[in-house]
């Protein structure tokens, strides 16, 4: 019987020795796994604190980046408060001991800014120790790397409207390669168009920008786009340390644009039904490019004639709604008419806004380049066909005043301009001028606001 009894008590003494063990053992592994992972935050984020909460079964340690001075950032503690309650969520009801780490990995993307990747991090207790349940990224946060500002994506450039632009063309351009319908491709450009591409997910990666987006069928879709296609809108103090030979070639290849034989044409008071698509035609047949001042007034009923401009090359731009002379309207009536003007053509184009106004008789003042918001853009070569009518002495009148960098005016709502433009793009072609965009004569680089634009070097602050 003591045999028994001695056997029972051994027993039992070697179980709750096993048990001690067991939770000392469990107590290191839990020490020891909390060193590795605030050693690993360490590595990743100057400052940081730590904090604690048990909830039941659950341990949730949030270790969360702090500024120079070590003070916790709202934006990022707002982050980190949001993905604990999805991670808790996730997690409630665990039966045994779960420990879980919201942590972050900051890492430097370009001069002044840092990517804050969050991670969630969670080990559970088995049998002997714990095992590591999920290691995975939850989203990231662009900030400044000294103070930890939310950093906008939009700091990166100097001139929105010409991004979203640049954004929108591209989604016209893929949308036409894959043969989307006009439906499906406002889908994907309304995500782009009037700034709405600073509210998609976008990161800074090694060499470029990484946008995501919904595609047409509202699945995940994302654009990879490189620093060297971006240059002409950035900001040169964002400029990577990286990037700086490719846009040392960039600005030699602007350069080198700039010396180039050019004339822009420019056609205002359209679109005509009847003339417009011929002047398309003569452009397509010549190789040349043209920039259109559209009439807000004339856009209704011609949208297709407005998609056409844009799919061959052409530029677009404002010519006011109702053609008046705009220092002689007020503030308000100047706003309504340029900006009324931009929405019309923006919705005929598939999101595409005018980067510059032509203002009616080249009228202008400080207040009309105030409210138009964007550049004014007159010519330095008259070609005066409205005035003539006349085929022969439009060309006469242009072969006089034909310059290098010239900003050509003609309109294309007169037959007589339409019958005088395969002479005049021969003379000038034959004359060595490439015919361009009024974009394309400053090579690309995006027209700025309250500047007047005569041609590629007469280029007058507004005052
Ligand atoms: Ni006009």
């Amino acid at each position: 019987m003591i045999g028994v009894l001695t056997l029972a008590i051994l027993v039992f003494e070697l179980l709750t020795i096993h048990r001690i063990m067991a939770d000392q053992f469990n107590e290191e592994e839990l020490k020891r796994i909390i060193q590795v992972e605030q050693d690993d935050t360490k590595k990743y984020n100057e400052n940081f604190t730590v904090k604690d909460e048990t909830n039941g079964n659950i341990e949730i340690q949030e270790l969360i980046p702090t500024d120079s001075s070590g003070n916790e950032v709202a934006s990022i503690a707002e982050q980190i408060s949001t993905l604990k309650q999805t991670v808790l969520e996730k997690y409630a009801g665990a039966s045994k001991k779960t420990l879980i780490f919201l942590k972050a990995y900051q890492t430097k993307v370009i001069s002044n800014v840092n990517d804050i990747h969050y991670y969630v991090s969670v080990y559970q207790q088995k049998d002997r120790g714990f095992e590591q349940l999920e290691f995975s990224e939850l989203t990231h946060q662009l900030v400044f790397a000294d103070t930890l500002q939310p950093f906008e994506i939009s700091k990166l450039f100097n001139n929105d409207l010409a991004v979203s632009n640049f954004f929108v063309k591209k989604a016209l351009d893929e949308s036409k390669v894959d043969g989307l319908s006009d439906n499906l491709t406002e889908k994907i450009t309304s995500q782009f168009k009037d700034n709405n591409w600073k509210k998609l997910d976008t990161s800074i990666i090694q060499n470029g920008i990484r946008i995501k987006y919904k595609d047409g069928n509202d699945s995940d879709a994302e654009w990879t786009i490189p620093f060297t296609e971006l240059f002409a809108y950035m900001n040169e103090n964002m400029i990577p340390e990286t990037e700086k030979e490719n846009y040392t070639t960039y600005l030699a290849t602007v350069k080198e644009k700039l010396s180039k034989k050019r004339i822009a044409l420019s056609f205002d008071d359209g679109p005509r039904p009847e003339t417009t698509p011929r002047v398309l035609e003569i452009l397509k047949k010549y190789n040349a490019h043209a920039t259109f001042y559209i009439v807000g007034s004339h856009v209704e009923g011609n949208e297709s004639i407005i998609k056409q401009i844009v799919a061959e090359g052409h530029e677009l731009g404002n010519h006011s709604y109702s053609h008046p002379l705009l220092p002689k309207k007020s503030a308000d009536e100047v706003y309504k008419e340029v900006h009324s003007t931009s929405d019309l053509i923006a919705k005929a184009s598939g999101g595409l806004r005018p980067m510059s106004l032509r203002p009616p008789y080249g009228g202008f003042d400080k207040m009309v380049a105030e409210q138009a918001g964007i550049a004014i853009v007159n010519w330095s070569i008259d070609s005066l066909d409205w005035k003539y009518r006349d085929a022969a002495k439009t060309i006469e009148h242009i072969k006089e005043n034909a310059h290098n960098g010239g900003i050509l005016l003609m309109h294309d709502i007169h037959e007589e301009s339409v019958e005088a433009l395969p002479s005049i793009i021969e003379y000038l072609q034959a004359e060595g001028y490439e015919l361009v965009t009024v974009d394309e004569l400053m090579a690309g680089q995006p027209l700025k606001p309250n500047h007047a634009y005569f041609n590629r070097v007469d280029i007058q602050k507004i005052d």
